[in-house]
Order: C-alpha cells, then structure tokens, then sequence
C-alpha cells in the first residue's frame, strides 16, 4: 500500500550517543549489549517507521583541545560497535522494517563492501540499505593508513567508481541462477553467473560476486549530500536520501534540486524519497514540550565545550 509520507529514523550510531539520558537505562554499563539498539529497532517496526538508519564513523576524536579527553571523558561518538553486525542482528529481531547501515567509500576494496552488503540483504530477506558515505575526517582516513582524506569533490569522484563497482558486482548474478535442482545435482546455472571485469579510473575488479543473487537485486542506496557534488552523487544512485536542511523553503529547493539532477541522469525523480532530518520534542501537553525544549536548551548551554568537540570532531587541527 502506498504510504501518504514516509518515516526513518535516524539513529546516531550503535554507541553510547545519548549516554545519560533516561531512556537510554543503564547503558554506560550495558553499552556491548545489543538489546537498546534490537528494542529500539521492534518499537520503530511497530511505528511503522519505513527505515532506521545507522550512523557510523571509525576513530576517536581528539580535535578540541587536541586531546582525546573530552570525547573519552563525555562518550562523544566513542565506544561505537560497527554498525554491520548490528544490522544483522536487527535483522534477526524484526520483519519488515528497512535497515540502513552506514559505510565508507573511502577505506577498502569495493568488493569486500559489495559483498558484505549482499550478505546483509540475503539474511534480512531483501531489508538492507547502505548509506554511502565518502567520510570527512582524517583520522578516520589515517586508521585505514592512508595520509588523510582526499579532496572533497575527488571523494565522490570516488565513490562514483565505487558505486559502479558495486552495482556491477550485485548484478553479476542473475535472479535465478539458484536451481538447486536435487534430480541433475545442479546447484548454481552457471550462464547466469557473470564476470565484471571493471576497470574505473580509481577501482577495478574481476567478479563476479561469490555471495549470490540479493534479494533486492540492488540494495536500497541512501545518501545524505548536502553539498553540489554530494547531490549529484545521491541523485545519480539513491534511493532514498536524508537531507539536513532547514526550514520549508529550503527543503523544497533541496528536493527540487535532486528531482531535477534524477532527471538529467535519466532517472524516474519519484523513484528516490527524500526525507528531512528534524529532531521533534513529544510531550503528553504542550506545555509539557515546552517544558522539555527549556530543559534541552539548559542543557545544551551547560555542556558547551561537549558540542563544540562534537562539531570539530572530523578536523584534525585542534580547536580549544
Ligand atoms: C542524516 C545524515 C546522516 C549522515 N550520516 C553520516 C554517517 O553516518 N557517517 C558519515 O561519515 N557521514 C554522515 N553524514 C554526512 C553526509 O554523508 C555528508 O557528507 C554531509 O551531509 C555533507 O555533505 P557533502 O558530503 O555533500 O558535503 C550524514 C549526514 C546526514 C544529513
């Protein structure tokens, strides 16, 4: 059934993000426990939320005050689990709803992406997203040994080619190459099952994929850009893409903005949801979320350094 609009959640990594805060009970002890993350995954189903995507980064801050400290100290994206075997587990835990994790463009070989990927759809029954992100902090890049991040333009010249590798390798099984056909012996038809032998201007690879068809064929694409380039990117390949923009006029230029890039690339522009981040305070009254909007602000002003290492998080020079 169509639905009259749409639903995610955006949920800021499997980690200890809201640490402190009641809903979250005792985590600071139990944070290596999935069970927060696979409740919270049921409630969104029974919502009827269409997807929740997870939100991922691999390092430790250490740009405020060019220290670790305050990120260690306060838990600012740290201890964060990746988000793959979260997903899997949520996958297990739910039946319909969507699952976005998110992973980098920017570290390791589109294959093992690709595969791990399918992986994901296959045991979700066809429930998988990918939020493909092109990373933004060096010392994220310098985990994965590289000197820093490139550029920001030539990261989605990347992710481009690596996008393309992806694609290719989940379509190099047909839908039904599975027989398994107990009478012949056949497992696999082998004419279905075809080489990618890609050669981009960043990544190549042979193929095909030796984990099988997906169930979605493609998995589902989510993107965030927010910039010229990143919007191109997310119009050429999303299916859905999260937007952090503010105001009703805004988010219409934004969502006409992608429209018109889909069509330029030749694509349906109602094929791919565009959603709007906003962050709502739900209370029984009114005044009761009025109420919980002062208490956020007072919060918010008594933890200033915290948001500042939040916001500076990805740069490597130091801000004090
Ligand atoms: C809702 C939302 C979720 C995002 N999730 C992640 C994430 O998990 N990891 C990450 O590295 N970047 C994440 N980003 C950053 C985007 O991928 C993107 O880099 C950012 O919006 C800036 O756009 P640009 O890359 O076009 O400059 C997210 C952005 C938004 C708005």
């Amino acid at each position: 059934m169509a639905r009259p609009f749409h639903l995610g959640w955006f949920l800021q990594g499997s980690s200890l993000q809201a640490w402190g805060e009641p809903w979250t009970g005792h985590i600071g002890r139990t944070w290596m426990a999935p069970e927060l993350f696979i409740d919270m995954a049921r409630c969104l189903e029974r919502a009827g939320f269409d997807y929740l995507l997870i939100e991922d980064s691999s390092y430790v801050g250490e740009s405020f005050g060019g220290s670790t400290e305050l990120y260690l100290k306060r838990g600012i994206a740290v201890p964060r689990q990746d988000p793959s075997v979260m997903a899997s587990l949520i996958g297990q835990a739910t039946s319909c709803i969507g699952i976005v994790p998110t992973f980098g463009t920017y570290a390791g070989p589109p294959y093992l992406l690709a595969r791990l990927v399918a992986t994901l759809d296959q045991i979700s029954g066809g429930r998988i997203g990918w939020n493909a992100v092109t990373g933004s902090s060096n010392f994220a890049a310098m985990n994965f040994g590289l000197p820093g991040m490139r550029e920001h333009d030539l990261r989605y010249d990347m992710a481009d080619d690596y996008m393309e590798v992806c694609r290719r390798l989940w379509a190099s099984w047909e839908p039904d190459a599975i027989i398994a056909d107990p009478r012949t012996g056949v497992l696999v038809d082998h004419t279905k099952v075809h080489a990618v032998n890609f050669e981009g201007r960043y990544f190549k690879t042979r193929g095909p994929l030796n984990s099988g068809p997906c169930p979605q064929g493609q998995p589902v694409i989510a993107q965030a850009g927010g910039s010229p380039r990143g919007r191109q990117f997310a119009s050429r390949y999303a299916d859905t893409i999260v937007a952090h923009t503010k105001g009703i006029a805004a988010m219409k230029a934004y969502r006409d903005d992608v429209r018109a890039r889909m069509v330029a690339h030749g694509r349906d522009p109602d094929t791919c949801k565009v959603l709007f981040l906003v962050a709502p305070i739900i209370g029984e009254t009114e005044a009761d979320a009025r109420d919980k909007k002062c208490q956020r602000a007072a919060r918010a002003a008594a933890t200033v350094p915290e948001r500042l290492a939040h916001c500076s998080r990805s740069s490597r020079r130091s801000t004090s």
